[in-house]
């Protein structure tokens, strides 16, 4: 089967597209998927887990059809089902590739209204959104928050379901040509990073999301509350994250809480925000489409700043046997 590859190391990755890796098999509970879009996030490169894989593939979002089941599967969907997944970064093999086999807390029936594009952009931007505000802030409803890298893909999330599904007043810090979608899309407030002050725009923020880190990160702790929380899940993790330490503004903050964590795959999140996408309640991401031959090319468009739509590759629709 086709697939993509990244071989080397994370200070040296080197991606090429392979047409020598079989067509896996699924055995237990698994769930063969026939892939025909799969979703890029660039700093995936960067992360250890890639590199101890057996056949190197990567990618965890995924949209397409079950192929397969396995002999154990006592799951509800059947051969021919539209689904999308995220699969974990650990899998002896990841979604780029014609093939791919997920395990049942990974995948839900897909979003109908959504094309498979669409649909293999979102897994990791839903459930790390999902994840942030209801199991990491506890976000109440009418809560007051700022978002940073709020156009972005997780922010893009962030952004829709903390306004529609809690009523939340949301602040978001984005490049400029950026502001007027995310004002259409629920933002309260937008601001600009490059405003020398942008931290003293907004104050008493219940939690802060936060997707870029560094320096964003360590002004935006200027914005919460006594008691609120930060979650960030940027990459590199900040140098306090797994439990290394403690960040150094806790000096003059506190009693405010601190979290940086990877997420978790869950159908369920997947299924409730799917419902929201078909609703038309959350908008999806825009998207750019790259044949699986110009896989190289949307590896590197999907690395860039500022570019416009994430990156997907399509895989063949033909079913092959
Ligand atoms: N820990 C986890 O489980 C987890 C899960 C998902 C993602 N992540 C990480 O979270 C981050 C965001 O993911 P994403 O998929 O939302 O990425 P993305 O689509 O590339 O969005 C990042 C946004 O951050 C903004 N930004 C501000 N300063 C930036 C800078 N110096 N370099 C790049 N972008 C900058 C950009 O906004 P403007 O375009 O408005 O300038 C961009 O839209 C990534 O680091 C990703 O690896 C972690």
């Amino acid at each position: 089967m086709k697939a993509i590859q990244i071989m080397g190391d994370k200070d040296a990755p080197n991606i090429r597209l392979s047409d020598t890796l079989p067509k896996p098999d699924p055995k237990e509970r698994e769930i063969l998927i026939k892939v025909f879009a799969a979703g890029i996030t660039a700093d995936e490169v960067t992360w250890p887990e890639l590199y101890t894989t057996s056949n190197r593939v990567p990618g965890h979002d995924i949209s397409g059809i079950v192929e397969a089941l396995g002999p154990e599967y006592s799951g509800s969907l059947s051969v021919g089902d539209g689904v999308f997944a995220m699969l974990r970064a650990n899998t002896s093999q990841g979604g780029q590739a014609e093939y791919a086999i997920a395990l049942p807390d990974e995948v839900a029936l897909k979003p109908t209204s959504l094309s498979h594009g669409e649909a293999a952009a979102l897994p990791i931007p839903i459930l790390t959104a999902w994840e942030a505000i209801f199991t990491h802030a506890k976000l109440q409803k009418g809560a007051k928050v700022l978002v940073t890298g709020a156009s972005g893909a997780v922010g893009l999330m962030l952004v829709q379901i903390a306004s529609h599904l809690l009523g939340a007043e949301v602040t978001g810090l984005a490049s400029p040509q950026n502001h007027a979608r995310l004002k259409e899309l629920g933002a309260s407030q937008v601001l600009d990073y490059q405003s020398s002050n942008w931290e003293q725009m907004i104050d008493n923020v219940d939690a802060v999301f936060d997707t870029v880190g560094g320096a964003v990160l360590d002004r935006a702790w200027e914005t919460v509350k006594k008691d609120g929380v930060i979650v960030t899940v940027a990459d590199p993790p900040p140098p306090w994250a797994f439990g290394e330490g403690q960040p150094s503004q806790l000096q003059d903050h506190p009693y405010v809480k601190w979290i940086y964590f990877i997420l978790t795959p869950s159908s369920e999140s997947l299924e409730a925000v799917g419902a929201l996408l078909d609703k038309g309640s959350v908008k999806p991401l825009e998207v750019k489409i790259f044949p699986v031959e110009s896989a190289l090319e949307a590896w590197t468009y999907a690395g860039q700043r500022g570019r416009q739509g994430k990156a997907v590759i399509k895989f063949p629709r033909q079913l092959i046997s």
